[in-house]
């Protein structure tokens, strides 16, 4: 089943595009990655598919929703970890659990994710003493919270140690177990290819290839996902 369709997907800041005709889809319970260079259009892809941001043409349908006219409903089906995200400086990490689970109708147990996610023990610390890694863990884990279907994650381990970055990958399928379907942003070919069921690679606003890493892998001739990417790239897809 289809849960993510994009067709044609268009949207310009300033009459510049950043998305230029995209278009991908996602299948349930796959994880899905999305790699490419700085301001290939990653973050404004995953902004207009979650509802987040209006786009200038194109079609999207999310979970069969379409983010412009049925955002309320969709926001509470879908999760969202942005890579420019802030809370209040003084709101503690507890306080943020709580406040997020108040706003979807079905939230998971609050306290549960706040441990599964190692952040108990920093629940009275207010976000701004939170180092960087510990915001990020802070930010995956309440994307989480309304139970959703569709999990969009911008950059979910860039600020990660190597530990807490294995962990993640796990807890992350762990969510494909159940049935989650992922969406996973991420600059680290490796994580991408130790995680994704299938990646797209963008540039321009455009999807210039998609497929399992393997078959990235195959396409370029090369041993690994890292140096497929370079492949393709250099080659001036
Ligand atoms: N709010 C905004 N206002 C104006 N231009 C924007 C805005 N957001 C993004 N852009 C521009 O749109 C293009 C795509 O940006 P986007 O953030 O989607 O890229 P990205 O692939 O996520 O990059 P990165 O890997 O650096 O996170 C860039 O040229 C960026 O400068
Ligand atoms: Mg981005």
């Amino acid at each position: 089943m289809t849960v993510i369709e994009i067709e044609n997907l268009r949207k310009s800041y300033h009459d510049r595009p950043a998305v230029d005709g995209l278009s991908l889809r996602v299948e349930r319970g796959e994880i899905f990655g999305i790699a490419g260079a700085n301001g290939a259009g990653k973050t404004t892809v995953v902004e207009c598919a979650a509802g987040l941001r209006p786009y200038d043409d194109g079609t999207v349908r999310v979970l069969g929703l379409d983010p412009r006219t049925d955002r309320r409903r969709l926001l509470q089906r879908v999760g969202v970890q942005l890579q420019e995200a802030a809370l209040p400086d003084a709101l503690r990490v507890g306080e943020a659990f709580r406040m997020y689970a108040s706003l979807y109708q079905h939230p998971l147990d609050w306290r549960a994710l706040m441990d599964e996610w190692g952040l108990t023990e920093k629940r009275r610390v207010g976000f701004a003493s939170l180092s960087g890694g510990w915001k990020q863990r802070l930010f995956v884990a309440l994307a989480l919270i309304g139970d959703p279907e569709v999990v969009f994650l911008d950059e979910l381990t860039t600020a990660l140690d190597p530990l807490a970055r294995r962990s993640t990958w796990d807890r992350v399928r762990k969510l494909r177990e159940r049935g989650v379907t992922v969406v996973l942003v991420t600059h680290f070919l490796e994580e991408a290819e130790a995680l994704c069921d299938r990646v797209a690679i963008i540039d321009r606003g455009r999807v210039v290839t998609a497929g399992s890493p393997q078959a990235l892998i195959a396409e370029a001739g090369t041993d690994s996902l890292d140096s497929a990417y370079l492949t393709l790239t250099g080659r001036g897809l």
